[in-house]
Order: C-alpha cells, then sequence, then structure tokens
C-alpha cells in the first residue's frame, strides 16, 4: 500500500506521507497529478542540532523534533503527561475526499484523531480531536491546526479592525520568529481577520501565490504565522481557552473547530473564488433571491411610533422593498439602550395591540417582515435580572464583569437561562408572522463564568445550541448575525445563520473598504449592505445617493435611511438603484468576484462576473483625489478575452459624478470591445468627483 495520501481537488493538493511513526505533510499547493511523489525527502541534520531532521509535521510535536509551536498543549495532575509522542495508529480514507488519521501514545493515554478534507472547489479543511483514554483528568491548554506554506512565501497578510472599521489589511515581510494575533473578546472580535494568508512577494488581487487559512469559530481563539530556523513558515488556528477551562476527564475528548484553508497561484482573487465557490456549494446557502430589506435602525432608533413606520413601510413599499426589519426598540422598558435586554415581550405601551398591527400593514404591502433581537444579553435594569440576578456570567464572587453599552451577558451554560430565553424565542416566531431575525450581540464577552469557573467556550457552544434550536424548530425564519455591526463574522456562526451585518458604519467610503475585504472570504449575498443617510450617522461625512448605492450593491442590499421625507429627486434615484439590484443580483450574487491591481491608490475597480462570461458589471470607484490629473487606462480583470463585450455606464444616469470639460469618448454612448482588449489594453476611465463611482455593465455582445 502506498504510504502517499494525495488529496486533490480545484487545481490544489494535500500531500500526505504516513510511511514514518507520524504524518507529514509533503505539499500543500499547485495539484501536480497523481504520480511522481517521493515522499520525505529528509532534510540535513545539521550540526549542534537534535538527532532527526526538521519535518513538515501534520500535527507538530517536541517527541519528534518540532521546536516551534506545538500542536497539542496539556498536562496531567503535577505536569505529567505533558509532553507526549504520538505516533499513527489507524489511517483510512473518508467518503467525498479526505482523510482521517488516528495518532495515539499509550503511555499517556492520550489519542488524537485529525480529519482533513479537500473539496472539488479545492478548500482545505482540517480539524482535530483529542481523547483522554486515560483514568486521570486531562488538563488541556491548546489543540492547534498548524499547515505549512509553500516556495516563495514572503509576505503575510491579515486583517483588523475596531468598530466601525472592521476587516483592513495589514501587511508586512515575513521574518523569523512568530506573529500572532490573540482575539480575547468572546466572539469573534471586530479585529478578528477573516483571514491570515502568507504570500509570494507583492502578491496582489491577480497574482501571486497565497496560503491562506479561516478560522470558523465565534468565540476566543488566535492565530499565528510562525517562521522558525529549520522551517517554512507555518500558520496555525487555535481555540484559546481561559485558566482551567478545558479538562477532559476519562473518556471525554474535545474537537478543535475547523481550519479552512486555500491555496492559490493566481493572487487573493483566486484565494476568494475557493471560498466563494465552495460556500456556495453547501446546502444551506441561500438559493432565493436575496430581498431588498429597509431596516428601521438609522430611520427611528428607538422612536417607535406606529404611524411613523407604517408611513416608513409605505414608502418602502413604493420603493419596491422586499424585506421590512424592525430593530431595536420593540420589546419592553427599551426606551433607549439601558433598559429591557432579556424582556422579550413586545412594549404595550408602545404597540398596545402587540407587533400584530406593524406586521399585517407590512405583509399586506407585499413584504416580508424581520425582528431584531438580541437574545444573548441582558440589561441589569430588566425584569429578567430583577428575578433572575444570578442569571449573569462573570467570574464568581457576586461581581460582574464590566458594563458594555449597559449590558451584560446572560449565562446561557444555565439550563434554566437557555430555556427561559428559547422559549421567549419560540414563542415570539409562534405567535407573529416572522420570516427574518436580526441576531444581534453587542459587547464584548469578558470574564465570563458559571457556576465560578471559566466559561467563554462552553458559552459559545450555548449560543450555537440556541440558534440551532431556533432553527429546527423555525426552519423557514432566515437569520442574520450582527454583532455590534461585523463582530461575528466567520464560518462557524455562517455554518447557523443566512447573512452577517458587516459593519455598523453605513459611510460608503468606509463601507468601500470594509465589504472589499470582506468580500475576500464571503460571496456578496451573505454580507448586509445598506444605503444610509446622506450624511452619515458614524462619521458625519456626505455622500451622494449614487455613491452609497453603487457600494451597497455590491452585497445583499437594503436601505437604512428615513426614506418616508425623500424629495423627488432622491426618492427617484433610489427607486432606480432598487430597480437595479433586482435586475443584477442574479449576477452579482453567483458571479466571480474580481478586483484589479491598479497602480494609484486613488481609485478601485471591483466586478462580478458571470460563469459563463457573458455579463459582468464593475464599480470604478475614486476613494480620493488623485496625483494624477487622469485616472488613465483601466483593465477589466477577469472577461472572457474571446468574447466582444457592451459597455456601457448604467449608473447614476439622473446624477452626475464627473469632473471634465469634456468625458471620456465611451461614456455615455457605450463601447464594443473583446474580452482581451478590456483586460489587456483596458479604456479610459472617466475624472470622477472624490469619493463617487460609476457602475459599469458589460454584455457579451
Ligand atoms: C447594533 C447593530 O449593529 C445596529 O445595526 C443596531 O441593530 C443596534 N445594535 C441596535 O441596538
Amino acid at each position: 500500500m502506498s504510504h502517499i495520501v494525495n488529496l486533490r481537488g480545484g487545481g490544489v493538493a494535500f500531500v500526505l506521507d504516513l510511511s514514518g511513526p507520524t504524518p507529514v505533510v509533503v505539499h500543500w499547493g499547485a495539484d501536480l497529478g497523481d504520480r511522481g511523489h517521493p515522499g520525505i525527502v529528509s532534510n540535513p541534520v545539521p550540526n549542534s542540532s537534535l538527532a532527526t531532521g526538521a519535518k513538515q509535521e501534520l500535527l507538530p510535536q517536541a517527541s519528534s523534533g518540532w521546536r516551534g509551536r506545538p500542536a497539542l498543549e496539556g498536562h496531567r495532575r503535577n505536569g505529567t503527561a505533558f509532553s507526549p509522542l504520538l505516533v499513527t495508529s489507524q489511517s483510512r480514507t473518508l467518503a467525498g475526499g479526505g482523510h482521517e488519521i488516528t495518532m495515539t501514545d499509550p503511555e499517556v493515554a492520550i489519542e488524537v484523531v485529525i480529519e482533513v478534507r479537500l473539496s472539488d472547489e479545492g478548500m482545505l479543511r482540517l480539524r482535530s480531536t483529542v481523547a483522554n483514554r486515560g483514568d486521570s483528568d486531562y488538563s488541556l491548554l491548546a489543540l492547534t491546526t498548524p499547515v505549512p506554506t509553500g516556495l516563495g512565501a514572503a509576505e503575510v497578510l491579515d486583517l483588523t479592525g475596531r468598530w466601525c472599521r472592521e476587516q483592513h489589511p495589514q501587511r508586512q515581510p515575513l521574518r523569523q520568529g512568530t506573529w500572532l494575533r490573540e482575539f480575547r473578546h468572546g466572539r469573534t472580535g471586530h479585529d478578528s481577520s477573516l483571514f491570515t494568508a502568507v504570500g509570494s512577494t507583492g502578491f496582489g488581487n491577480r497574482a501571486g501565490s497565497v496560503w491562506a487559512t479561516h478560522f470558523g469559530f465565534s468565540g476566543n481563539h488566535s492565530t499565528y504565522v510562525e517562521l522558525t530556523p529549520s522551517g517554512s513558515a507555518m500558520i496555525g488556528n487555535t481555540e484559546l481557552f481561559s485558566p482551567g477551562e478545558m479538562t477532559l476527564t476519562p473518556g471525554e475528548s474535545y474537537t478543535a473547530p475547523w481550519t479552512y484553508a486555500v491555496h492559490s497561484a493566481s493572487g487573493l482573487d483566486g484565494v476568494t473564488q475557493t471560498f466563494h465557490r465552495w460556500l456556495r456549494s453547501r446546502s444551506s446557502h441561500p438559493r432565493s433571491p436575496r430581498p431588498v430589506v429597509l431596516n428601521t435602525w438609522e430611520a427611528v432608533y428607538f422612536n417607535h411610533d406606529l404611524a411613523s413606520l407604517k408611513e416608513l413601510a409605505h414608502s418602502a413599499e413604493k420603493l419596491g422593498v422586499e424585506r421590512f426589519v424592525l430593530d431595536d426598540g420593540w420589546f419592553a422598558h427599551r426606551r433607549d439602550d439601558t433598559a429591557g435586554l432579556g424582556d422579550w415581550y413586545v412594549d404595550t405601551d408602545v404597540w398596545p395591540a402587540g407587533l400584530t398591527t406593524i406586521i399585517s400593514d407590512v405583509r399586506a404591502r407585499g413584504m416580508q417582515f424581520g425582528l431584531w433581537v438580541e437574545p444573548e444579553m441582558v440589561n441589569e435594569d430588566s425584569d429578567l435580572i430583577r428575578a433572575h440576578p444570578d442569571w449573569i456570567s462573570g467570574p464568581g464572587h457576586g461581581r460582574t464583569p464590566l458594563p458594555w453599552r449597559n449590558q451584560q451577558v446572560i449565562d446561557l451554560v444555565n439550563p434554566e437561562a437557555w430555556d427561559h430565553i428559547f422559549s421567549r424565542l419560540d414563542a415570539l416566531l409562534s405567535e407573529n408572522d416572522i420570516s427574518y431575525l436580526k441576531w444581534d450581540q453587542n459587547r464584548d464577552l469578558v470574564e465570563m463564568g458559571h457556576a465560578g469557573s471559566s466559561s467563554a467556550h462552553d458559552q459559545t457552544l450555548a449560543a450555537y445550541r440556541l440558534i440551532d434550536a431556533v432553527r429546527r424548530a423555525h426552519p423557514s425564519v432566515e437569520i442574520e448575525s450582527c454583532s455590534s455591526g461585523g463582530a461575528r463574522v466567520d464560518l462557524g456562526i455562517l455554518e447557523r445563520t443566512d447573512r452577517v451585518w458587516a459593519s455598523d458604519c453605513n459611510d460608503a467610503l468606509e463601507r468601500h473598504t470594509i465589504q472589499r475585504w470582506t468580500e475576500a472570504v464571503l460571496p456578496p449575498e451573505l454580507v448586509g449592505t445598506h444605503i444610509g443617510p446622506s450624511t452619515a450617522h458614524t462619521t458625519a461625512r456626505t455622500h451622494s445617493l449614487s455613491f452609497r448605492a453603487i457600494v451597497a450593491l455590491f452585497g445583499h442590499f437594503g436601505i437604512e435611511w428615513d426614506v418616508g421625507n425623500l424629495d423627488d429627486e432622491d426618492f427617484a434615484e433610489l427607486a432606480q438603484a432598487v430597480a437595479l439590484y433586482k435586475a443584477h443580483r442574479g449576477l452579482i450574487h453567483s458571479g466571480t468576484a474580481v478586483h484589479a491591481d491598479l497602480t494609484d491608490p486613488a481609485h478601485t475597480l471591483n466586478g462580478s462576473i458571470a460563469a459563463d462570461g457573458s455579463e459582468a458589471l464593475f464599480a470604478f470607484v475614486s476613494v480620493a483625489t488623485s496625483v494624477a490629473e487622469l485616472p488613465g487606462r483601466v483593465g477589466f480583470p477577469g472577461l472572457d478575452p474571446e468574447a466582444d463585450y457592451a459597455v456601457t455606464v448604467i449608473f447614476p444616469t439622473q446624477s452626475s459624478p464627473y469632473r471634465s470639460i469634456e468625458n471620456v469618448g465611451w461614456i455615455p454612448g457605450g463601447i464594443i470591445a473583446s474580452g482581451v482588449f478590456l483586460t489587456e489594453v483596458g479604456l479610459p476611465m472617466p475624472i470622477l468627483n472624490p469619493e463617487s463611482a460609476v457602475l459599469i455593465h458589460l454584455v457579451r455582445a
């Protein structure tokens, strides 16, 4: 039997050599076919070193020569069993393209099972389970999933952020040492990176080798890139445990969350395409056209008043909105953000007849009705906490964590608290015609504890169980994951939700960057993008409606603006944007996302290209004033080189973003050119006002 496991899919291969006592990764990168793998070619053993040469192990451990971060860290009482020698005891092929390897150390009675899967789209997924096979407790400190990078790895790129500025890139040279990011937010975190990438020198959107991973988990976690003097760079992902949190009693096991790993030989867009294709292949992926949303938050905040909300619904209907979402402020005591969380009963002072009146009005106008909830949180000023003060999660000794937005976390590890919250959600969804929940979570979960012991891990899983139970009980209800904007955006939460809210910032300029990097992993149909008010509430910047609309079009589009008071011009342009979204959502939500590499930082060009190359939609965006007088020619990436395309600017048409005596020759009449010309030679772009955009449509002529 061959000792080589050669997993292949989507142009990628992950090759393991199982001939030795421990599994070794021979290759993760381009698919090399099914022959000619020599297996491990041993490294030299340098002077003054351990007796064996360095190997790239699937489960790096000190006992077989790894001196970097080990995959498994733990011990039994008095520090024993601190360094197992885990060797392969079993290995088997998994149905659907994968392999499972069991490693055991009978002396310390620890077993680790590693599951590796490579999908047809090229998505590599790995996760390990550690089991305590002994008769005493095993304190697990960390179970990491590391993957090695390949030839030419030279730079590290990941994302960071804060509230209203999520997913911003940071790049640095790869050097010896460890680049460690830790996220101790109890939720994914505003600064958490959707990916950690290592790539060749200067890798860009369209060129270069890239190895990237994503960790599918919504609790405390860390991610690192490590380059030791004796090996290639590893990217690792780990769940972070609080002290004493993960004790495995005899027979118990812990399974790490999935690490998703993607290799691309064609830059970041190659990484994006694999993530998008894989996510779209899931049976749970939303298939129906993503409805135009109107969310009431920035329109009315807490000022819930039936007459004005009905007026808003009326305007929404006229604009072509398909889903009306009633945000925060509908439940008992919730007149502002100081009280009420936990009291999941309709506020009868504001809604004397319950939510039925607004729901029937919205439904009669042909729209779906959605409702905001924040089930994992409580205000201390709530009937729930007055009745159950011990339901607040915290460190014990009667102390509660520092408040954040006046709120605390309900201890969902307590089965009574969990049952209570589930039954309230269940009742709301059973009693009302609700087809959508905006499931919010508005604070970091610090010092999580249940019955005096740390419970960050259990709290994360209890929240997952709660969402899962609601979905099981109400399978037709869609759920959005919101967390003070984009603080819970990861593939763990997306296993159980239908879209994420990328940011609380509706400023189109900020959003453009936030969405570009969210889109690096998530396809646009999973990302909520709303047109906010002309002057953004979170930055006080003023933008044209057309710029706000073009940015919002490349996602799951909606409106978050008091559209009841628009003048005729704005109303007409907004209605046009809604119609454009409806006309093009099929393309945007199924097409290949592309991002041009432009040399002028004042501009960006991003687009979506139909799978058969027959059509494309691009946004040419001016993000700042340029040092250049002219934007120059810009190439449209990803087109079918053989096809001829008719190219036209389709938006804005009612207002002008242009700043020139005369516009470029191909606007407004359009132009016909071949795909190869448009990609390789490009078209001269118009001079735009800073912070404005045009939408360019290409159709095979
Ligand atoms: C934070 C969210 O991100 C906002 O969109 C809004 O729903 C508020 N919470 C409501 O409190």
